[in-house]
This record gives structure tokens, C-alpha cells and sequence, in this order.
């Protein structure tokens, strides 16, 4: 039975590194995908308390919208569109300070101000991308890009 998450106030990094073994421990023995990712989303949102937390999942060759927490959002991207189409075109993690900044960000929400987009690679291709959103600005560092990397790369031996 799931039990509640413990947070710990402290440094950005201190909450992750208190936080990722509790996600572990909750959906270590799950297999079904839509659990594990709900799960994540519902962690990252709950203990952050970010704008929007969610994942999409490359089918057909497309990235389509899956598991996520916050307001609805656009239900597909192509691949080199927005940041999420960027992030799996390149394979690689992307940190955006200021949205309005990004050429071709797709804007789900006015309110969304900031972003991270870590793709979920496996077998060397992606599958998929988590994407978190913050309604400031520069809301996302290398230790976000460090953590959620880690928590992709993880991920992606489960999927
Ligand atoms: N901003 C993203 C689209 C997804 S939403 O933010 C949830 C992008 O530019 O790819």
C-alpha cells in the first residue's frame, strides 16, 4: 500500500536526494507504465511543487501526451518541435531560463515561464521525454538537469 511521501525542507539537492529513494521504494515492484509514470508526475509535482510535471511517449513517431500533473496540455509534438521535439530530435537534456526566449517553444500555458525536458533514452533511442514547467522564471539548473537525469535513466530500464 502506497503511504504518504516525507519531505524534507532544505537545499533543492537535498530534497531530491531525500525524495528519489521514496519514489524507488514505491514503484520498485510495479511494472505497468502508467502507474510508475503517474507516480512520478504526482512526486515531482507534490514535493516541488511545479507548474506542470509530466511525460510524453514516443508512438509512431510521435511524442504523445502521457502520465502527467497540472493543467491540460497539448496532446502531440512532432519530433524538433518545441522544446520536448528538441530534446528527443538531439537526445539531450534541455534547460530553458525563459521560455519566450526559446525559438518554436510551444506555449501549453501563458503561464508557464520556465522549463526542463530530460529525455528517456533506452537502447540508445529515445522513448520518451519528462517535461517540468514552472510559472517563474530560471527555475531550473544543472541539478535539476543532474537529478532528473538520473531518475530518466533509471526510468528507462523499467519501461
Ligand atoms: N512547452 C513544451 C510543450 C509541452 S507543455 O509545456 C506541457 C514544448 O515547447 O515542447
Amino acid at each position: 500500500m502506497a503511504e504518504s511521501l516525507n519531505f524534507r525542507v532544505g537545499t533543492k539537492e537535498e530534497m531530491y536526494v531525500a525524495l528519489f529513494p521514496q519514489i524507488q521504494a514505491l514503484i520498485a515492484d510495479e511494472t505497468d507504465s502508467v502507474a510508475v509514470l503517474s507516480t512520478i508526475s504526482a512526486a515531482l509535482k507534490e514535493c516541488f511543487g511545479f507548474f506542470w510535471v509530466g511525460f510524453y511517449l514516443v508512438k509512431n513517431e510521435t511524442l504523445v501526451l502521457g502520465p502527467f500533473q497540472g493543467p491540460v496540455a497539448c496532446l502531440r509534438i512532432q519530433k524538433g518541435r518545441g522544446v520536448c521535439g528538441k530534446s528527443w530530435e538531439n537526445k539531450e537534456t534541455i534547460v530553458v531560463a525563459d521560455v519566450n526566449q526559446f525559438p518554436g517553444h510551444i506555449a501549453c500555458s501563458s503561464l508557464s515561464k520556465s522549463e526542463i525536458v530530460v529525455p528517456i533514452i533506452k537502447n540508445d533511442v529515445v522513448i520518451g521525454v519528462l517535461d517540468v514547467d514552472s510559472d517563474k522564471l530560471s527555475s531550473f539548473d544543472g541539478i535539476d538537469a543532474n537529478y532528473l537525469n538520473q531518475l530518466c535513466q533509471w526510468l528507462s530500464e523499467k519501461l
